[in-house]
């Protein structure tokens, strides 16, 4: 089986119209909860795959706990949380009511960026269509709860989770220097909770089913399944859940997405603009947190965009250097500094005015100060998916520097 529903049968089977998988969680008590929680092993959908259970316990025996669920979703190839809240604001929204009785939060925040109209609109809809399940959590649970629904302003920088705390106390969205994480000392000063929209639209389905049935799916480390967001050419993009290190990336491009529809493929792109790319050689790793890394790239988002051989890769690696250089907040040196140069460095080199020496500078000089110093992750992958390209397909770089071979001294 290629495709395996599991959020998307729930989804697609439509809203039941009671949460009595919130009624359960209630009945179960918030300890017996985190235990299934911790029994699935769940890490978060949003990028950095940290324990959700982990990072709750952090701030389990906090009072004044406050909850953001991310909607941001700014990584460029990424569709999935669009796809939840448009389809199954039911789920994100029940999923909201149980962690916030698990953790005891009275103020629960739901980030989504402003362009995505019609996700806000449907979760407003389904506000409205679940208000007698609302009124039952304050009479039952707690008469202080409230939820709101944020706009971004649509920076990418703002689904970092501590820009995004800035963003909705009021301020410029730079990143904050961590430690203190948020699960500490985040919004106001407050333990606050931040979860991507499709971590916590699986803490619905871990109540009802059990953390044992979660975790059967999948494989160590990378439990349950994993919306993909399958984009460039392929003959069907589109979202697809696979169940995590059960499919490799081949499969998924030629099986789920029919192959690739420009001809061969160049490379993949295989978790969204700050991972590294992998080369068409290397498509049978299964798809998971581990086996990617292995491979010196991430799952990220699970945004996988696939490119075909009509396509420089210096175009691409200019794209992304342009993206970066463009949604930086600035606020840390590494990253506002790195970005600009990483770009500067690679128009050159597009307009024929660069050197081999540029190449290494990007990649040994510029990117592993950024990955090492900036403060948020956009710095620290900032030049993951360029220097990847330089590794990979070099030739697309030199074979535009005017002045190849003069500057060979130089090179790294
Ligand atoms: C530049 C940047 C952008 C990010 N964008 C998002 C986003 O749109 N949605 C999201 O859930 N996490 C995003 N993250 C990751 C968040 O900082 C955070 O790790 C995540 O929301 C935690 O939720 P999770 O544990 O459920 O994945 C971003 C991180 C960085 C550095």
């Amino acid at each position: 089986m290629l495709e395996y529903k599991y959020l998307k049968k729930f989804i697609e089977a439509g809203p039941s119209g009671d949460f009595a998988i919130l009624r359960k969680a209630v009945e179960y008590g918030r300890d017996a909860c985190l235990n299934e929680l911790e029994k699935s092993g769940l890490v978060g959908r949003g990028g950095a795959g940290f324990s959700t259970a982990a990072k709750w316990k952090f701030a389990w025996n906090s009072s004044n706990v406050i909850m953001i669920c991310n909607g941001d979703e700014g990584e460029p190839g990424s569709f999935k949380d669009r796809y939840i809240l448009e389809n199954g604001s039911f789920l994100l929204l029940e999923g909201l009511l149980i962690s916030a009785f698990m953790l005891n939060s009275s103020e629960v925040y739901l980030y989504v960026r402003d362009e995505y109209k019609e996700a806000l609109k449907s979760f407003h809809k389904c506000l409205g269509a679940n208000a007698d399940s609302i009124s039952w959590y304050r009479e039952r649970v707690n008469p202080e709860f409230k939820l709101k629904v944020i706009a971004g302003g649509g920076a990418y920088v703002c689904g970092d989770e501590t820009s995004l705390i800035n963003s909705l106390e009021g301020k410029r969205p730079h990143s904050r220097i961590k430690p203190p994480f948020p699960a500490a000392e985040g919004m106001r000063s407050l333990p606050t909770i931040v979860n991507n929209v499709e971590t916590l639209s699986n803490l619905p389905l871990i109540i009802r089913d059990g953390g044992a049935k979660f975790s059967s799916l999948g494989v160590e480390g990378s439990r349950g399944t994993k919306l993909i967001c399958l984009s460039g050419k392929v003959d069907k993009p589109g979202l697809y859940e696979i169940e995590m290190g059960k499919i490799t990336l081949e499969k998924i491009i030629y099986g789920l997405g029919g192959g690739c529809s420009g001809g061969k493929i160049k490379f993949v792109i295989p978790g969204g603009t700050s991972t590294s790319a992998l080369s068409a050689q290397e498509l049978k790793i299964p798809l998971d947190y581990k086996s990617l890394r292995k491979a010196g790239t991430s799952l990220g988002t699970g945004a996988v965009i696939v490119v075909d051989e009509s396509v420089d890769a210096l175009d691409v690696a200019c794209s992304a250097a342009d993206f970066f250089k463009s949604e930086t907040c600035g606020i840390c040196f590494p990253c506002k500094e790195g970005n600009r140069q990483i770009n500067h460095l690679l128009e050159l080199i597009r307009k024929g005015e660069g050197q081999e020496r540029y190449l290494g500078l990007i990649r040994d000089d510029i990117t592993t100060t950024a990955s090492c110093a900036a403060r948020c992750g956009l710095g620290q992958s900032c030049g993951d998916l360029v220097s990847s390209l330089i590794v990979k397909f070099r030739e697309d770089f030199s074979g535009r520097i005017a002045c190849n071979g003069k500057n060979e001294g130089d090179s790294r």
